[in-house]
């Protein structure tokens, strides 16, 4: 089975993804790490991003399962966003992330999870939050690693990318055909996952006429 959750910077994809697959005892990819690797090495080796040749041809190359810590920072955030907007940058990663498949059950979220790389996935949602309550939540994920940005300077910066992200040609973000949005403002990360799971229930009772054998919702909250 394979869960996609996509969306716009700070909507709480990968804290609700990552719980969310816990409690499946699914695998959980965040797709942006291949984008923000990628960002690292064109930084690292002082590659032109503009040079798209040099910059795919990094690609083979790079280790996105195991996000270092440099991944995060907003420059980065930036780097990638621009990256990701170039066809052949997408084209390139799309098999690899394509092969996740084949390991099994998956959790995955990103900005074209459900449109482009698993449209046929069992279960889509879309989140969203209001650009002040996203970018309130990045700015305390960053104090927490240390990173003294002013909450002015992330909205600045997630609004940005956002717009980037939304209104380029190739795979924008946009809401994937079937998908359920779910708006996060004013939700904790607890009531989020409950809401998607409860979706999956539903959904997989509809498919097969039994309840998901994977949901641990209900009165089980220990697993
Ligand atoms: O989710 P994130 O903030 O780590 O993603 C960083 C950037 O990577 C994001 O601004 C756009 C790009 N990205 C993308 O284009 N498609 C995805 N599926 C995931 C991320």
């Amino acid at each position: 089975m394979i869960i996609t959750i996509d969306g716009p910077a700070g909507a709480g994809k990968s804290t609700v993804g990552r719980e969310l697959s816990r409690r499946l005892g699914f695998r959980f990819f965040e797709s942006g790490s291949a984008y923000r690797a990628l960002a690292c090495e064109v930084k690292n080796r002082k590659i032109d991003p503009a040079n798209r040749e040099s910059v795919c041809r990094l690609i083979p190359f790079l280790d996105f399962f195991h996000p270092r810590p440099e991944f995060y920072l907003p420059e980065i955030g930036e780097l990638a966003s621009l990256l990701s907007a170039v066809p052949e940058v997408r084209k390139g990663l799309l098999q690899s992330q394509q092969k996740l498949a084949e390991g099994g059950d998956l959790v995955t979220e990103g900005r074209d999870m459900g449109s482009v790389v698993f449209p046929g996935a069992e279960h889509k949602f879309f989140l969203d939050a209001s650009l002040s309550e996203r970018a309130q939540r990045r700015h305390q994920e960053l104090a927490e690693k240390g990173k003294g940005l002013k909450p002015e300077e992330v909205e600045a910066e997630i609004s940005a990318r956002d717009t980037r992200d939304r209104s380029r040609k190739a795979s924008p973000l946009v809401v994937p055909a079937g998908a359920i949005v779910i708006d996060t403002t004013g939700l904790g990360i607890g009531e989020v996952v409950e809401t998607l799971l409860r979706h999956i229930t539903k959904g997989s009772e509809k498919r097969h006429g039994f309840p998901n054998r994977h949901s641990r919702e209900s009165g089980n909250p220990g697993k």
